[in-house]
């Protein structure tokens, strides 16, 4: 798979990356997203990704409460090659020394020396942005952590985060937002401008709207009942949806019949193609078959007109 370089570092990263909120186990709240996964069912996710090109893997102390941590660990001391992983510090109701405190669990979950990136996973907590920066900074010394990432964060706490970084002699190296054909929000709120400007990826999650742009919603609405309440309404899975998104999805099964693809895979290449090398998606999959769906979006190109014609639906 063609690499891109990850914002102003060395590292050459796979447009995709895993996404892994999926590996929760059914643990807290926020894994009711999801249906529960059997290990051997994330282990031949991760198995495929890596086999095809995928090199890195993003994951968070707040998947399952270190849930999705440790299954990735235990995968990846079974598998070779081992990727880049991304994690994150979970800043709700904490302050920023928590980040020290809790980042020996995270290297020991994972069972590595080193995170590749570590990131804010929000901007709410207890601490100023340019104290959580610190910890991270002595995280970098201690080289338990190689790069700085924040995630949620607007434009002019990136620029906060990044001039703290910068006068210590790192740098913020990206942004994980929310962007994809339906939610765009980045594109007029400064966050994709900003990013441009200082040379920092933006890592797109939800890149499938959690399933929307998959068109399967759309072919049977009846699967929207069994949703769970709060991913409904934070993602507006409605009906009411369905019908204000159908002529895009129709407009991504047609470009998906002239190039033999899926609808998620024309949805995908348009998001990792449409803002130069910019954008890297961290697409999250809960079977063998939407993993090679959704890999198999990097081995095609949408022309400039249909990449074009696809940013029309605004
Ligand atoms: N930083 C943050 O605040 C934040 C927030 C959200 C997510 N994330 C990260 O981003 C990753 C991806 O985001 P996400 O999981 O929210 O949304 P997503 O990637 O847009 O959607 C993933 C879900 O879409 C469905 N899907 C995926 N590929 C498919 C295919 N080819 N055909 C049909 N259905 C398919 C599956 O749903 P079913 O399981 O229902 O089949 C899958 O679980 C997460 O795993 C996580 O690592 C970060």
């Amino acid at each position: 798979m063609e690499l891109r370089r990850f914002g102003g570092t060395e590292l050459k990263l796979s447009p995709l990356g895993l996404g892994t909120w999926q590996f929760s186990n059914n643990v807290g709240i926020g894994a009711r997203f999801w249906k529960d996964l059997s290990y051997e069912k994330m282990k031949e996710i991760v198995q495929f990704s890596l086999d095809q090109g995928i090199n890195w893997l993003d994951t968070a102390e707040a998947y399952g409460n270190g849930t999705s941590e440790k299954n990735i660990g235990k995968i990846l001391s079974e598998l070779e090659p081992k990727p880049y992983l991304a994690d994150k510090w979970w800043p709700f109701m904490r302050s920023a020394k928590s980040i020290g405190q809790t980042i020996d669990q995270r290297l020991e979950l994972l069972q590595i020396n080193q995170i590749s990136l570590h990131q804010i996973h929000h901007p709410t907590s207890f601490s100023s942005i340019e104290k959580q920066m610190d910890q991270m900074c002595q995280l970098i010394q201690k080289n338990k952590i190689q790069y700085v990432g924040v995630s949620n964060f607007s434009a002019n706490q990136m620029k906060k985060a990044e001039k703290y970084l910068r006068n210590a002699g790192a740098q913020l190296v990206s942004n994980q937002v929310r962007y994809n054909l339906i939610d765009r929000r980045i594109e007029d709120n400064g966050v994709l401008a900003l990013a441009k400007e200082l040379n920092v990826a933006i890592i797109a999650y939800s890149p499938l709207h959690q399933g929307l742009l998959t068109g399967k919603y759309h072919d049977n609405p009846q699967q929207l009942k069994q949703l769970f309440w709060l991913k409904k309404f934070q993602y507006g899975l409605t009906e009411k949806n369905l019908k204000k998104t159908q002529l895009l999805v129709d407009h991504l099964v047609e470009l998906g019949q002239k190039h033999q693809k899926t609808p998620a895979q024309i949805a995908l290449n348009w998001l990792i193609n449409v803002q130069g090398e910019t954008i890297f998606a961290i697409p999250g999959a809960s079977s063998l078959g939407q993993v090679k769906q959704n890999v198999a979006a990097t081995n095609f190109r949408l022309s400039q007109s249909e990449i074009s014609s696809l940013s029309g639906f605004k």
